[in-house]
């Protein structure tokens, strides 16, 4: 492709949680008028549109759309004569927002201030990865890849997962340099239970953004602050898994993690996984609005540096770790072990 997409968009992220959840928000509101109603009226709370910083969007847009894209939005340009510069801005439908900057130095978007905000940090660093369900995912795979130029990253189905309460197959999409990545998943069927994305796309009328993935240094710091701040309007987590997920969790990353740490992923409730180069630890929160439609996800990845061949820069090569795919069989085997601890016990 003759675009180079570099980075996803929602890159400097506020240091305070109302501050996020106002950022969450902004996805909706850059949108005025009918439109953005209509979003609200037949999804509730969502994301309407995943911006990805890009050299040139015009360029961006033309290409996609000379490949396939259907074109939502034309190129505009967003003018801050204050401070100088402006931004263009193009959609697609999916829908993808490209942002290129042109020399805009501002925060945020033009005409958009800095407040002042609370001396404080929850250490979440920016968007890793931006998820979507949909109900055919060959389909949509086929779709997105043929206008972005995105390749294929990862790829799991229910069987890889090793559990038939799973209910999706899933394939990740990422761009030339990995630093953009779109995990899609589709619902399967003939489960004991219904799919979770199933589920998702009948409550959201239709395909959406499941879950946003929000990267940060230290989980074991950022979910401190943030759970401490649950109960005043902060985001609620799903529950923790049953003690024997951390009693298993020696063995499987016994090497990387200290006890210490596994001891903290206990006590904060944070899911681990691994994959052949690093170690992902995660954990979700519960669905933002009164459906059960989109959710954060807050992450850290460990190991994978490289140098960036451009600035010598020590990086972290992007998806390090993977996407929690192990986290679906260790789960369901630490519930049924757990639910024979409690057999054992009833009996006894
Ligand atoms: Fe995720």
């Amino acid at each position: 492709m003759r675009f180079s997409p570099t980075k996803s968009y929602l890159l400097s992220l506020p240091r305070t949680l109302p501050r996020l959840i106002r950022l969450v928000r902004r996805c909706l509101t850059l949108d005025i008028g009918a439109r953005r109603l209509g979003v609200i009226e037949s999804h509730g709370q969502a994301v309407r549109a995943v911006g990805i910083l890009v050299d040139d969007a015009d360029e961006a847009h033309r290409v996609s759309v000379e490949n396939g894209a259907v074109s939502v939005l034309e190129p505009h340009v967003l003018n801050d004569d204050a401070k100088g510069g402006k931004m263009v801005m193009a959609e697609v439908n999916v829908v993808l927002r490209y942002v290129g900057k042109h020399g805009y130095k501002g925060p945020m978007l033009p005409n958009y201030e800095e407040v002042e905000s609370l001396p404080l940090t929850y250490g979440l660093v920016r968007l890793d990865h931006a998820v979507g369900n949909v109900h055919k995912l060959a389909e949509a795979v086929n779709y997105i890849s043929k206008f972005s130029g995105f390749h294929e990253f990862a790829e799991f189905t229910a069987d890889d997962v090793g559990t038939t309460e799973s209910g999706l197959n899933s394939m990740v999409l990422a761009s030339n340099n990995e630093m953009i990545l779109l995990p899609i998943n589709e619902p399967t069927f003939g489960t004991k239970r219904k799919s979770q994305i199933q589920t998702y796309l009948e409550h959201n009328e239709g395909p959406g953004l499941q879950h946003l993935a929000l990267i940060c240094d230290d989980i074991f710091s950022t979910l401190r602050e943030m759970r401490t701040r649950t109960h005043i309007g902060g985001f609620d987590f799903m529950p923790k898994p049953p003690p024997t997920y951390y009693k298993n969790l020696a063995s499987r990353v016994g090497s990387i993690l200290s006890d210490e740490q596994i001891k903290e992923c206990d006590e904060l409730g944070i899911l681990v996984d691994k994959d052949d180069q690093g170690v992902l630890l995660q954990i979700f929160t519960k669905p933002l609005g009164d459906r059960p439609t989109i959710f954060i996800e807050i992450i850290q990845r460990v190991g994978c540096m490289e140098k960036e061949e451009s600035t010598g820069r020590e990086v972290q090569k992007g998806g390090c770790g993977g996407f929690g795919k192990g986290n679906f069989s260790e789960l369901f085997k630490s519930i049924e072990e757990y639910e024979k601890t409690l057999d054992g016990t009833l009996k006894a």
